[in-house]
């Protein structure tokens, strides 16, 4: 298991000092209002956003969340389409990470909660949701942070449960991950838990549980219902019993 790194706090301006400090009391850190003071992963905080910086790293750009970007799914080759199915309305994103996929199904209409543990990554999602769904609260996105594995049974049941657990190091491909990728992977770890994470998805999802997985990865689970292999990634579908 790779050790998970710590992010400290930074206000960029005097302004954002008092937000800056409850979320370092959030993240149980140290805030500073002097970025050449901190090292190592940074959350700033700005007025108008939310920003990830690997300071060691000073020629790279921030992470943001941008929830506006599409993605384009060649027409006909919309995988995770075919993946969802037709009757599909409400999803839980249980692997959320920076939503990538939580606002690829918000952009697709669907009511949806997304559940991250990593709670940096939470508060970036956060937000991301009320900029972009002011009343995600109660609307179409809704941000639970902590384990999935605890968390899902206290949810509201729904069509489909999404599962993008992090793939193992060592079985990694040799294409470098995305920048969102490679930070999760330092604040997170691995995710050792997926094929228990499937199990209690299996049990309340209503009609299915899809999995993201790598297109030469063992699935997560037993053998899956439905595959949808694209180039790079495979969507591996699990029905709810009675819904075949
Ligand atoms: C590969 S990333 C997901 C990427 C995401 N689908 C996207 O589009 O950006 C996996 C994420 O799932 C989270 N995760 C894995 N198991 C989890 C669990 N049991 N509960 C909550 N979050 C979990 C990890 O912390 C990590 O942020």
């Amino acid at each position: 298991m790779s050790k998970k790194e710590k992010v400290a706090v930074v206000a960029l301006d005097a302004r954002s000092l008092p937000r800056a400090q409850a979320l370092a009391l959030r993240l149980n850190t140290a805030v500073s209002c002097d970025s050449s003071a901190v090292s190592g992963m940074v959350l700033e905080v700005s007025q108008d956003r939310l920003a990830l910086r690997d300071t060691t790293q000073p020629r790279t750009r921030a992470l943001t969340i941008d929830a506006a970007k599409r993605r384009y799914a060649p027409a006909g080759k919309d995988l995770l389409a075919r993946a969802l199915g037709r009757q599909c309305q409400s999803i839980i994103d249980a692997t959320a990470g920076f939503g990538s996929d939580t606002f690829d199904f918000v952009r697709r209409g669907k009511t949806v909660v997304a559940i991250e543990r990593v709670e940096v990554a939470a508060i970036m999602l956060e937000a991301a949701a009320s900029a972009c769904c002011p009343d995600h609260e109660t609307g179409t996105l809704q941000v639970v942070c902590g384990d999935a594995i605890e968390k899902i049974s206290s949810l509201k049941t729904v069509d489909v449960i999404f599962l993008d657990p992090m793939f193992p190091d060592r079985d990694r491909h040799t294409a470098k991950p995305r920048k969102a990728q490679q930070f999760l992977r330092r604040l997170a770890g691995e995710d050792a838990d997926g094929a228990t994470l499937l199990q209690v998805a299996r049990l309340h999802a209503r009609g299915r549980v899809i999995v993201k997985r790598p297109r030469h990865a063992q699935p997560l689970g037993g053998k899956p219902d439905i595959v949808h292999q694209g180039k790079a990634v495979r969507y591996d579908v699990y029905l709810a019993r009675g819904a075949a």
